[in-house]
Parts: structure tokens; sequence; C-alpha cells
């Protein structure tokens, strides 16, 4: 008899769904396994205003495939000049359900992010007050510090006092990559959560260098050692509410990875939930997919958990070396690899 995985619909508390072209490509390979999705505001210009999170969302419904069944959470991108009244408006008319904290040039579109926490603290006090969660892209830019440390500086430098400062802000440390994130968020209090990708979960930094240098396997922030990775598997599969499901899906065309200075960003949208089972199954933890993939999170933020399943066969799947998009293509995590488990059916 086949093996077969019925869960509640997940859903991805983090994705770049860009816009345009590539907004047409790749919008329904998430809606083909999530049901909800916290759409990333880091678009050129980004979104800073509930009329823009409007327009992005209408591109958003007209870009997915016929019958789709799939809600985009929008999302706010916080610069110096954030308006705590804009973001309240927005907030309670349900423009958007998060902000995004992207340090200035953190990361791929970026430099529009904020330059100092006390620039955004009337916004953030806006936020801790109508309970409105706040996205943390987590690395400090100092260039002084080694690109490997700039998580766990930005803890020791910027989280323990937006902590401290904001007590009861609700914050969500985005797609986390070491095991003092890990354990900062699950020493922190029940308003501390944090995502977290397949990438971080299946690979450590070697697979940038295995043979020559691998654009496909560079993010941001980057996946760093070993022992990193396996704390993070035990935080992800240990059960705790705080983590939960995020898969930071980033398409970039192929010739802007494959570059002599390529983007950060791994897309891995077609086969996140089938790369996110088989590390559940390595680390024994199957009976705690489900609460990961589609109940931590929306308790998190406070929304009704989906009503419909997703079903996932144990059958060998072939990841394509690359896929179609925009006019050129781009190369999905696990390309050219055979992973175990496939998504057979929505219901
Ligand atoms: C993201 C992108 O390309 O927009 N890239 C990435 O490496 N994750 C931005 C981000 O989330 O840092
Ligand atoms: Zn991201």
């Amino acid at each position: 008899m086949t093996e077969r995985l019925t869960i509640r619909r997940p859903d991805d508390w983090h994705v770049h769904l860009r816009d345009g072209g590539m907004l047409g490509a790749v919008a329904g390979y998430t809606a083909r396994s999530f049901a909800r999705a916290i759409v990333m505001p880091n678009l050129n210009p980004p979104v800073t205003g509930a009329e823009a999170a409007g327009a992005y969302r209408t591109r958003i419904m007209g870009a997915l495939p016929a019958g789709s069944d799939f809600t985009p959470l929008m999302t706010l991108y916080l610069t110096d000049a954030a308006d705590p009244g804009e973001i309240e408006r927005g907030f309670a008319a349900g423009a958007f359900t998060a902000a995004k904290l992207y340090p200035a040039h953190a990361t791929t579109n970026s430099a529009h992010g904020v330059t100092d926490l006390r620039n955004i603290f009337p916004a953030l006090e806006t936020m801790q007050r109508i309970d409105m969660p706040l996205l943390v892209h987590g690395e400090v830019t100092d260039p002084d510090i080694d690109v490997f440390d700039r998580e766990k500086v930005f803890i020791e430098r910027v989280f323990t006092k937006l902590v401290r400062d904001f007590p009861d802000l609700r914050i969500v440390f985005e797609h986390i990559t070491t095991a003092e994130a890990a354990e900062f968020v699950a020493s922190s209090g029940p308003n501390i959560a944090a995502t977290v990708t397949p990438q971080h979960l299946v690979i450590n930094r070697n697979a940038m260098f295995a043979g020559g240098l691998r654009p496909h396997a560079y993010c941001l922030p980057v996946a760093k050692r070993e022992a990193h990775r396996q704390a993070i598997r035990r935080a992800a599969t240990s059960g705790s509410p705080k983590f939960f499901l995020g898969t930071d899906s980033a398409p970039h065309a192929v010739e802007r990875k494959e570059s002599g200075c390529g983007c950060a960003g791994i897309f891995n949208a077609p086969f996140a939930l089938e790369s996110y089972a088989q590390v559940f199954e390595e680390e024994g933890a199957l009976d705690r997919f489900e609460a990961f993939a589609s109940e931590n999170g929306p308790r998190f933020y406070r929304l009704p958990l989906n009503s419909g399943t997703v079903t996932l066969e144990r059958a060998p799947v072939t990841v394509p070396e690359r896929l179609r998009a925009d006019g050129t293509w781009v190369v999905p995590f696990h390309a050219g690899e055979t992973l175990r488990w496939r998504l057979v059916e929505t219901g």
C-alpha cells in the first residue's frame, strides 16, 4: 500500500512573489501547496502604504492560475519615514497583516530599509498597541561583521533591545539560520516566533562551494555551519509552537544568479512542501509536521486554521533542472534531485 500523509492545508508565512512577468510565472507554485502566504513587500519601489499593498494584491490575484484557492496576506515595508497613522489605518482596514523590517542594505531590494531602529520607534509603538506583527530580517549590515556572524550579532545588538523596549510587540524572527537564533526564540516570551526555510534545514554553507561556486545555494541570511543546521532542524521539529513554515522562496532569473555578482535568493516554491516533509521524516517527526506547516503560523498570527487538506504520497519526484519564467529560466531548489514525497491532492 502506498504511504500517504494528509495534513490540514498549510500556509507559507514568508514568500517573495515578485511582480510583472515573474509574478505570473511563480504565483501558481505557491498557490498549489499553500492556502495563504505572507507576501514580502520588497518590490522596487517597495510597498510602503495601503494603496500600494491593495494594488499589489490585485496583481497577485490576477496572476493566479484559474481555479486557485489562495489568499495573499500583504505586508508593509518599513522605512525611516514609516507613518504610524498609515500603518494603523491600513492594518484596521485589512490592507496588510504585518510590517517588515529590513535593515537598510541587508538583502535584495532593501536600499529603502531602516537605517536606525530609533527612526521607527513611533511605528513600533503603534504596532505594539494595535497588536500588529513585526517581521524582522535579523542581520546587521556593518561591513566589519563577518557575513556568517550577522544574525548572531543582530540578536546581541538589536533584537534584545527591541524585545526590551517593546515587550508586548509580536515579532517573527524571519528565516532563522543559527543555533543562537533558535535559542533566542525558544527562550523568549510567547510573542516571539520564527519562520524556518527548507534550505536552512537542508543545506549548510558547504553547499555553496561544492566542487565550485554554487550560486543557487546562495541566499540571505547565508547558510551556516552544519552545527547550526542541526540546531535549526531540532527547533523546527521540536513541536514548539514558536517555529513555523516560511519558505523565503525568492526567485531570480538564472542570468542574475549565475553572474559575477549574483543575487541572493533561493527559489523553492515548486517543491517546498515536499522538501519540508522529507526533513521531518528524516528527523522522525512526521507527527509534528502538520503543526509546523499548518497550525503554529495561524495561531501566532491569530488567524483561523485552514479547513481543507493536502495529501502527500511517498513516491519519488524528480525536481526539474530549471523552469520557464518571464522569457528566461529560474532554477528551483533541489534542481535535478529526487525527493521522496510527492504532493498528490488538495482537498
Ligand atoms: C530575498 C529576495 O531575493 O527578495 N533574498 C534572499 O536571499 N532571501 C530577500 C530576503 O528575504 O532576504
Ligand atoms: Zn525573504
